[in-house]
């Protein structure tokens, strides 16, 4: 294959797609024609499985073909990559499970050709059942096409950094990073098994071709390090640089740090859009660590932007340029000055006082990510609704429902305890009553926090989508029962600003899912004369902040507001000493928020802007073709 310039810094092959769903399609289009040549042959086609979020749409469109285009897996012979040890089939988070109800029960896959690592074997038996594992796979021939994720560890299968090249099926203990990003599973930590038994590095290399999926911007930096870095032991999925016929398959969210994404005029010529402008001078203060305006020439010419320099040059008119387009994204008045001169203002002055909704995925999302704007906008006189999408139930541990489940006992002591069910990371099972006690737990949290930011009483909805109500992580399905829902209440509130998040986060996140219902929400109403006048901004939970070139709008906080935000966010105090808000406690969350947004300030004043204590940050989101017509299924 030839490489473009622009890919020279990558080892190996990278197909980036505009979203997961189409690179699964391509993909899922792939394995068909294998399995179809291999029936042809009277052959069995061999494949390797991963788990997690990343496959589901893999096999969500491999069912779809089994059932609407005739696709049989009679002559397919299935390796799963991983199982937890010690977790029973019958465990709901037990890959086993998750590899029944996202493929294996929908497609006619003949039971004795799926193989998954028993995680029930004694220890004593561990590692033969591991040779035997290995043993299966040879004497089929070996496995045709193995489908990866990658952890960000950089994890392959479950092969932690620190595994070596030739590593083969064994037990091992999980990265303390990986047994986070699973809590949210497992509804804690402490739930989330230590060990687990893996194909080892080698055993993946061994296969004849092998496709890495990667989604959402969490994964970026991995990506990035697996492809462009050398092959080394700290990040095993680097490891696959060496294998003849592999593939990176990933979105564009997931591509961002490659440099052909993030710095592409160091890797070749390119067309200096306005953004790409405002990117590279950015980036050219921050590496040369001077501010925009102080920017020579030679600091241009020296940084791969000599050609940038001949278009738009010279340097300080550049300078100046790239200034004061970041100087107009700070404003003090989110929902726009009034009676002031609003042309390089980032919102409207007219109406004076506009109708704001902002959408939080979860409860807390809302003052995590804009607990400062949300206070100045009431504070200007702007009618604010907050719309809590989900429940956020799932999030809640059970000792934390337990302590209200006790309080509300002890308050109507004739009644028998609303006790949660202890589930051990089974919240499928958990009873009605106490996904609701937990609902309501975190609904009472989310007004303590708005009444902390001075939102006054009665601005919040609570509309409980179903897609969540009815759903697991990593395994939402959102219907036209969600998009309809949300739709009713815009189109009641008719609001002139919208804030939502979402946009970039792994598709099978509570925030992507969200987004993609409001996409579709929006269509919805597209008619109406009220929604082409509202305008979306995004804005983003503290784990990912914006780069200075992607912001539209800043916000700057005083210290005073700072601190009300950080109390607000500590009102949801269900989080506190759970994973599953942001993969962190509460006290990382806020902590995490509070650094995020004194970043931004240090940002800013790097670049040669005014020096403020924090600043919250937004995008104007436009949508696309492509997007709006992204409508999920009922
Ligand atoms: C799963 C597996 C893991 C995952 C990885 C990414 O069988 O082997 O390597 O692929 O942890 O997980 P998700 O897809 O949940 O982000």
């Amino acid at each position: 294959m030839k490489t473009l310039e622009s890919q020279q810094r990558e080892r190996l092959p990278v197909h980036v797609h505009a979203t997961a769903d189409e690179a699964c399609v391509e993909l899922a289009r792939e394995i068909a024609a294998l399995i179809r040549l291999r029936a042809a042959a009277g052959k069995m086609a061999v494949l390797g499985l991963a788990t997690g979020s990343t496959p589901v749409r893999l096999y969500r469109e491999l069912v779809r073909l089994h059932r609407e285009e005739g696709l049989s897996f009679k002559n397919v012979t299935t390796f799963n990559l991983d199982e937890y040890y010690g977790l029973t089939r019958e465990h709901p988070e037990s890959y086993w499970c998750f590899m029944h109800e996202q493929l294996f029960n929908h497609i006619d896959l003949p039971a004795p050709q799926i193989n998954l690592p028993n995680g029930t074997v004694p220890r004593a038996e561990v590692f033969a059942a591991c040779q035997a594992y290995e043993e299966k796979i040879t004497a089929l021939g070996g496995l045709d096409l193995q489908i990866l994720g990658i952890g960000r560890t950089g994890h392959i299968g479950f092969n932690e950094p620190g595994s070596g090249r030739d590593s083969r099926t064994r037990l091992v203990t999980l990265d303390a990073l990986t047994r986070r990003d699973a809590a949210r599973d497992f509804l804690g930590e402490p739930n989330v098994p230590r060990y687990a038994i893996t194909m080892g590095v080698g055993t993946i290399l061994a296969a004849r071709k092998i496709v890495l999926l990667a989604w959402g911007e969490a994964k970026a930096r991995v990506v990035a390090q697996a492809v462009e870095g050398a092959p080394v032991e700290s990040l095993p999925a680097s490891f696959l640089q060496g294998h003849p016929d592999v593939r990176f398959l990933i979105d564009e969210a997931a591509a961002a740090e490659l440099t052909r994404y993030k710095h592409p005029w160091l890797v070749g010529p390119v067309e200096w859009t306005p953004a790409l402008t405002r990117r590279a001078v950015t980036w050219l203060s921050r590496e040369v660590t001077r501010p925009v305006l102080k920017l020579l020439d030679e600091h241009y010419s020296e940084h791969g932007m000599a050609d940038l320099l001949t278009e738009q040059g010279p340097a300080y008119d550049l300078n100046i340029r790239t200034f004061n387009e970041i100087q107009h994204t700070i404003t003090g008045w989110p929902g726009g000055k009034p009676g002031a001169d609003d042309t390089h203002r980032p919102e409207r002055a007219e109406p004076r006082s506009k109708r704001v909704v902002v959408l939080a995925p979860e409860p807390s999302d809302d003052v995590l990510g804009m607990g400062g704007t949300l206070t100045r906008l009431v504070e200007q006189g702007h009618e604010v609704t907050v719309v809590y999408l989900t429940s956020g139930s799932l999030a809640v541990p059970d000792e934390e429902a337990q302590i209200v489940s006790d309080l509300v006992r002890d308050l109507a002591s004739s009644e028998p305890a609303a006790n949660p069910e202890p589930h051990g990371g089974n919240d499928e099972n958990a009873s009605a009553h106490s996904r609701r006690l937990k609902a309501l737990l975190r609904r009472a949290e989310a007004r303590a926090a708005l009444r902390n930011a001075g939102i006054p009483a009665g601005s919040e909805r609570f509309l409980d989508l179903p897609f969540y109500e009815q759903g697991r992580y990593r395994q939402f399905r959102p219907t036209l029962f969600d998009s309809v829902a949300l739709a009713g209440v815009l189109r009641e509130l008719r609001p002139h600003l919208l804030f939502a998040t979402g946009v970039g986060q792994d598709p099978s996140s509570v925030g992507a899912v969200c987004f993609s219902i409001l996409t579709t929400a929006l269509s919805q109403l597209d008619a109406e004369a009220w929604s082409r006048d509202c305008r979306v901004w995004l804005y983003r939970t503290p784990d990912k902040a914006w780069g200075a070139h992607e912001i539209d709008m800043a916000v700057p906080l005083s210290p005073a507001q700072l601190s009300a935000k950080i109390h607000s966010i500590y009102q949801h105090k269900s989080q506190r000493s759970q994973t599953p808000m942001l993969g962190a406690s509460l006290h990382e969350a806020w902590q995490q928020a509070d650094a995020t947004a004194r970043g931004l300030a240090v940002t800013y004043d790097a670049l040669g802007l005014a020096e403020y204590e924090a600043i919250e940050a937004f995008q104007r989101w436009h949508a696309t073709p492509a997007i709006a017509s992204a409508s999920p299924k009922i």
